[in-house]
C-alpha cells in the first residue's frame, strides 16, 4: 500500500471515531449534547450585555458568543438566541453595552443568566451612553451602536460599533466545560503539593481554579 493510502486510510478511521455533528436538531439528542460538550471545551471569558427596552426598561442576559471583530472600524459582535425571552428586544435595541465580567462576578453571571423580572435588584450600576446601563466592577466596558444583525441558525448575529470603553487591571472571569473559573494563582499549599508530587518546580505560576 503506498504511504499516502495509508495516511488517507487512518484519517478515515479517526473521523469515524469522531462525533457525526446532527443534521436535523432536536432529532439526535445525544449527538447535540456531544457538540454542545465540545463546543464548551473552547474556553471563553464572560461578558453580560445591557441595553434599554423600548418602554426604557433596563435588560441583561450573560453571553459567552462575545468577539471582536474589527478595529478599524471598531467592531464586536454577540450572539443571540432565539429561545431567550428577550429575543426581540435585543434585535429593537440600537444601543448596548458590552460589560466584561471580573473573576468576583461568577454569581452575577448566574443571576443574568436565569429568566426573570427583576436582574437588576440589588445591582450596583452606572448609566453609560443613550442610559444604557453599565454593571460596576467589571473587568471592562465596550458601549456600542448597533451596526447590522444577521441570521445565524438559531442565533442572531449581532454587530456593534464600539463607541466608548473603558478597561480595568482586574482578573478575568473565565467559561470552560460549562464552569466558571477564576484565573488565579494557586493556593501556596496546593501549589508546594503539586510541586513535591511532581519533583519539580512549574514555571509558569498562573493557574485556573475552579469557582
Ligand atoms: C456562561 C453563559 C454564557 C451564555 N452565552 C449566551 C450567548 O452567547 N447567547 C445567548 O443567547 N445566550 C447565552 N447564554 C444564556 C442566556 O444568558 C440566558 O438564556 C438568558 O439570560 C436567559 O434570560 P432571558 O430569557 O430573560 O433573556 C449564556 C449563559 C451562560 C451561563
Amino acid at each position: 500500500m503506498e504511504q499516502t493510502d495509508q495516511i488517507e486510510k487512518d484519517r478515515d478511521q479517526d473521523l469515524t471515531a469522531l462525533g457525526s455533528v446532527p443534521s436535523a436538531p432536536s432529532s439526535d439528542v445525544d449527538s447535540m449534547r456531544n457538540l454542545r460538550n465540545t463546543l464548551g471545551q473552547f474556553a471563553t471569558g464572560v461578558t453580560i450585555v445591557t441595553a434599554l427596552d423600548p418602554a426604557g426598561d433596563m435588560i441583561g442576559m450573560t453571553v459567552n458568543s462575545f468577539s471582536s471583530v474589527s478595529l478599524d472600524p471598531p467592531l464586536v459582535l454577540w450572539n443571540l438566541g432565539e429561545t431567550n425571552y428577550g429575543y426581540d428586544v435585543y434585535q429593537q435595541a440600537d444601543y448596548f453595552c458590552i460589560n466584561i465580567l471580573a473573576a468576583d462576578q461568577s454569581e452575577l453571571a448566574r443571576k443574568f443568566s436565569q429568566a426573570s423580572d427583576d436582574k437588576f435588584n440589588t445591582v450596583k450600576l452606572k448609566l453609560g451612553n443613550n442610559g444604557v446601563p453599565l454593571l460596576e466592577g467589571c473587568l471592562a466596558y465596550l458601549e456600542c451602536t448597533k451596526e447590522a444583525q444577521y441570521p445565524g441558525g438559531d442565533h442572531v448575529i449581532i454587530i456593534g460599533r464600539v463607541e466608548r470603553f473603558l478597561s480595568t487591571n482586574r482578573q478575568p472571569l473565565l467559561f470552560y466545560t460549562g464552569q466558571f473559573f477564576d484565573l488565579a494563582k494557586k493556593s501556596e499549599t496546593t501549589e508546594k503539593k503539586e510541586q513535591h508530587a511532581a519533583g519539580a518546580t512549574p514555571k509558569n505560576k498562573l493557574w485556573l481554579t475552579r469557582d
